[in-house]
C-alpha cells in the first residue's frame, strides 16, 4: 500500500509528525486503573503507556482483564478509579457526549466477529461512522472507497456482509475502523474468527498500518500476530499486568 498511506492515515498522521501538530510522548496514558463489576475486579490497578505509533499487543489468560481494558482505553466503559489519558485528553474527566465524540472521532475499534450490519451494504457499513460525525456524504463515499480499494474489497462494495468470506468481513471492519483517521486503532481478537490464510491477510494488513505510524492496541491469543505486529506484548493476569517484552 506504499503510494496509499495517504489515504488511509492521511498527511497528518504521519511519524515523523507535522510541525503544526503538537508534539505528544504518550498516545495512552492509564494510571492505577481499577474496574470492579460486583465483587469481581477485573482490572485490579493497571499502569500502562503506549508511545505514539507503538503496536502493544495485549495477551493473558481467559477472564485476565484483556477486553475490560481494552474497553478503558476505548471510552466504552468507566474505571472505578484510577485515570485513562489518551491524545492528550483525559476520558475518565469527560461528561457522556465529550465521551461519545471521543469515541467517534480518536478511535477505531476492530472486533473478533466483525460487528457490521448485516442489512447493510459493505460500502454503507464502512461510511456509517463518518456519517455518525455528520461529513458530507460526497466525502465520506470518496474516503470509504479509496480504503475499500487500499484493502482489496472494493468490488465488494455493494455485497451485504453475510455474503462475504470471514477475512472480507474483517477488512471491511478494518475499513469501518479507519474511517474517521484515528489517533488508535484498538482492536479485541481481530483474528480470533479467522482461519490462518485469512489471519494473515489481517496481520499483514495491521502490520502495514502501524508501519505508516498507526497507533495499535491489539488484544489477541494469537501467537503470530503478537510476533509479528507488535512492537511489545504486555501480559495481564488476575486484572494486572504481569510481564512486559519489548522486542
Ligand atoms: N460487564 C461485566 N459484568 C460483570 N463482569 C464482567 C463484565 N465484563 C467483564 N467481567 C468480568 O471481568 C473479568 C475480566 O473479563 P474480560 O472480559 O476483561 O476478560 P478477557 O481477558 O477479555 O477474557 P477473554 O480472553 O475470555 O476474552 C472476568 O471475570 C469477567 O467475568
Ligand atoms: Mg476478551
Amino acid at each position: 500500500m506504499t503510494d496509499a498511506r495517504t489515504y488511509i492515515q492521511g498527511p497528518t498522521r504521519r511519524p515523523s509528525g507535522s510541525p503544526y501538530l503538537r508534539p505528544m510522548e504518550t498516545m495512552v496514558r492509564l494510571r492505577n486503573v481499577r474496574k470492579e463489576y460486583g465483587e469481581t475486579a477485573a482490572l485490579a490497578g493497571v499502569t500502562l503507556d503506549i508511545r505514539p505509533g507503538e503496536a502493544v499487543a495485549v495477551m493473558g489468560p481467559s477472564g485476565s482483564g484483556k477486553s475490560t481494558l481494552l474497553n478503558m482505553v476505548a471510552g466504552l466503559d468507566r474505571p472505578t478509579s484510577g485515570e485513562v489519558v489518551v491524545g492528550g485528553e483525559e476520558i475518565t474527566a469527560m461528561g457522556e457526549a465529550a465521551l461519545a465524540r471521543y469515541r467517534r472521532r480518536r478511535i477505531g475499534m476492530v472486533f473478533q466477529f466483525f460487528n457490521l450490519l448485516d442489512d447493510l451494504p459493505v460500502l454503507e457499513n464502512v461510511t456509517l461512522a463518518a456519517q455518525l460525525l455528520g461529513t458530507p456524504r460526497r466525502q465520506a463515499l470518496t474516503r470509504a472507497m479509496e480504503l475499500l480499494e487500499e484493502l482489496g474489497i472494493a468490488d465488494r462494495r455493494n455485497a451485504y456482509p453475510v455474503t462475504l468470506s470471514g477475512g472480507e468481513r474483517q477488512r471491511v471492519g478494518v475499513a469501518r475502523a479507519l474511517m474517521n483517521r484515528p489517533a488508535l486503532l484498538l482492536a479485541d481478537e481481530p483474528t480470533g474468527a479467522l482461519d490462518t490464510r485469512s489471519g494473515d491477510q489481517v496481520i499483514d494488513l495491521l502490520l502495514d498500518l502501524n508501519q505508516i505510524g498507526q497507533t495499535l492496541l491489539i488484544v489477541t491469543h494469537d501467537q503470530r500476530l503478537a510476533a509479528r505486529c507488535a512492537d511489545r506484548v504486555v501480559e495481564v493476569e488476575d486484572g494486572r499486568i504481569a510481564t512486559e517484552a519489548a522486542r
